[in-house]
């Protein structure tokens, strides 16, 4: 077996894969996209950390490949969905950056706050000037952390010991995971009105930056600002323009919208912004972490199929697999559904398994719901992890089934309880694995899961859905199904629109004002 390793790994990971008789190992880094093309059919096995793009034509070209491997967390730099569809398996390493990444964000709150690497750069100039460099204390200011994963915890625990007063925005977690770490949980409004120091522990995410004009408009004059976490976190320009006037005091980085960032980026002029060129993982511990634990991983699946961190598989024997298949899918596609409509914390997740497929191996399938439902918000979700961490955050986990069925052959019922409601969807599959949503709360559908859906709540009166059209249509969406529930005429009802795009955050703006329509969600499968 052959593995190409593409990126700047740790040694000690690359002499496990050496050590492994029948094994050859070519490092090979810093190849271009055509390089990468023309040697990739040779291999069994590709490790990475971020800087090797696995896109969708290097996966084409793979004729061979079996596993990636990402030394690291974050997997958008592969093209996981053509992976998958081609039968490879994505692996990460989620822990053993974790720490080194907290600590290089503690880092970057002292540099930044002490003027560091602008004093360094005076006294290696032959300057002495004091007076130039007057600092701030981290001491009793408020941090506001966006993301208590992983490393938005390590940084909580870490900023607590300079006595800094802590609050978090973070959607998806609990009360009692807030409490335990020790943090007050806000709003994202509130954070932006109240802290000193703002800093981003979330995995990229899709839409709008999570902080433009808009937000730096909203934060207190002077505040400092961290990013460890993705670059498309934040507006770059609107970030240059707030720091330039003041409203931003400083800000330090660590990751850019595009990388390597270009030396031309007008982040490279203002001296309030510190830049590193991504380090958060670059300490020896770490990268020796993540290396051992990848090639351990890759081997371990290469020599005996055991499957572990896996993003896109599931770990489930050939048969099992064969006859549950399509309620995988279908046990995804409505966790992800109802994490994209329901809104608060989750506190409890109930799955209900109806008629046939009570008598099957449901726990791959529950765990496939965990897995939808949590993937929107976290990074590196896998049918490993997905449990374990549902647990960590105290969202309790309720497995029932029955044999009997009601109006179909099976169904499954996924219920979500968060601090702010309840939303339950079930979904049945049809003739030869076509999954459809046959009820939403109290609604009665049979609408197809699609990749894009619009889901929205109407008043059940003439015009609603000749508007709805109208402003689709101006914006050029296609609209592919149509699905209507209602539970009596003129009171509340309840549509599920296939859609051939999906919706930009102003076309559902535009939605969300249109008369007699109360609410919508983009959901994206
Ligand atoms: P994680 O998945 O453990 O935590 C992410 C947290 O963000 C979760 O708690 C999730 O609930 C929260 N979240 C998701 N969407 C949110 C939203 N819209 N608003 C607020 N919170 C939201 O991830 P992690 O391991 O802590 O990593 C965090 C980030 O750091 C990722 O982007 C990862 O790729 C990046 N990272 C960067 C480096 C680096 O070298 N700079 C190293 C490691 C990780
Ligand atoms: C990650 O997501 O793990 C990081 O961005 C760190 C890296 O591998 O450089």
């Amino acid at each position: 077996m052959k593995i190409l390793v593409s990126d700047n790994l740790s040694l000690a990971g690359v002499e496990i894969l050496k050590k492994e008789s029948g094994f050859e190992v070519d490092v090979k880094t810093g190849m271009s996209k055509e390089e990468l093309i023309a040697v990739i059919p040779q291999y069994d096995g590709l490790l990475v950390r971020s800087a090797t793009k696995v896109t969708a034509d290097v996966i084409e070209a793979a004729t061979n490949l079996k596993v990636v491997g990402r030394a690291g967390i974050g997997v958008d730099n592969i093209d996981v969905a053509a992976a998958g569809k081609k039968g490879i398996i994505v692996m990460n390493a989620p822990d053993g950056n974790v720490i080194t990444t907290g600590e290089h964000a503690m880092a970057l709150m002292l540099s930044m706050s002490r003027n560091i690497p602008q004093a360094n750069q005076s006294v290696k100039g032959k300057e002495w000037a004091p007076k130039k460099f007057m600092g701030v204390e981290l001491y009793e200011k408020t941090l506001g952390i966006v993301g208590l994963g992983r490393i938005g915890t390590v940084v909580a625990e870490r900023a607590k010991g300079f006595h800094m007063k802590i609050i978090v925005y973070d959607p998806y977690i609990s009360k009692e995971h807030a409490e335990k770490v020790g943090v007050e949980t806000v709003e994202l409004k509130e954070l932006l009105a109240r802290s000193d120091y703002i800093s981003l522990h979330t995995p990229g995410l899709p839409g709008k930056p999570l902080l433009g004009k808009e937000e730096f408009d909203s934060m207190k004059t002077g505040v400092r600002i961290v990013n460890c976490a993705r670059g498309t976190l934040i507006d770059e320009e609107a970030l240059v323009e707030a720091v330039s006037s003041g409203k931003v005091a400083q800000a330090a980085l660590d990751v850019y919208s595009k990388e390597p960032v270009s030396p031309d980026s007008p982040l490279l002029g203002v001296a309030e912004i510190i830049c590193t060129p991504h380090l958060g993982a670059s300490t020896e511990e770490a990268q020796e972490k993540v290396a051992l634990a990848i090639c351990d991983q890759v081997l371990d699946y290469l020599k005996n199929g055991n499957v572990r961190n896996a993003v896109n598989v599931p770990s489930i024997d050939a048969e099992t697999l064969k006859q549950i298949q399509p309620y995988l899918r279908l046990g995804q596609d409505l966790g992800s559904f109802l994490s994209q409509v329901s809104e608060g914390a989750a506190k409890k997740i109930a799955i209900n398994y109806n008629g046939e497929v009570a008598s099957a191996n449901v726990e791959p399938i529950t765990i496939s719901v965990l897995k939808g439902f949590l993937s929107r918000s976290i990074d590196g979700i896998n049918m490993v992890n997905a449990p374990f961490i549902a647990k960590e955050r105290g969202v309790e986990i309720l497995e029932t089934k029955s044999s009997e069925a009601h109006e179909y052959t099976s169904t499954l019922q996924v219920k979500v309880t968060t601090d702010k409601g309840t939303h339950s969807l079930t979904g049945s599959i049809f003739g030869k694995g076509d999954s459809r949503v046959v009820r939403v709360n109290d609604f009665h559908f049979e609408a197809v899961l699609s990749k894009n859906m619009l889901v929205l709540n109407n008043m059940d009166v003439p015009g609603v859905i000749g508007n709805l059209g109208n402003t689709l249509g101006k914006n050029n969406i296609n609209i592919a199904g149509f699905h209507l529930g209602r539970l009596k005429e003129k009171a509340e009802a309840m549509a599920i629109l296939n859609i051939d795009s999906p919706p930009s955050d102003q076309t559902l703006e535009e939605l969300r004002k249109t008369a007699n329509i109360l609410n919508v969600h983009s959901v994206t499968l």
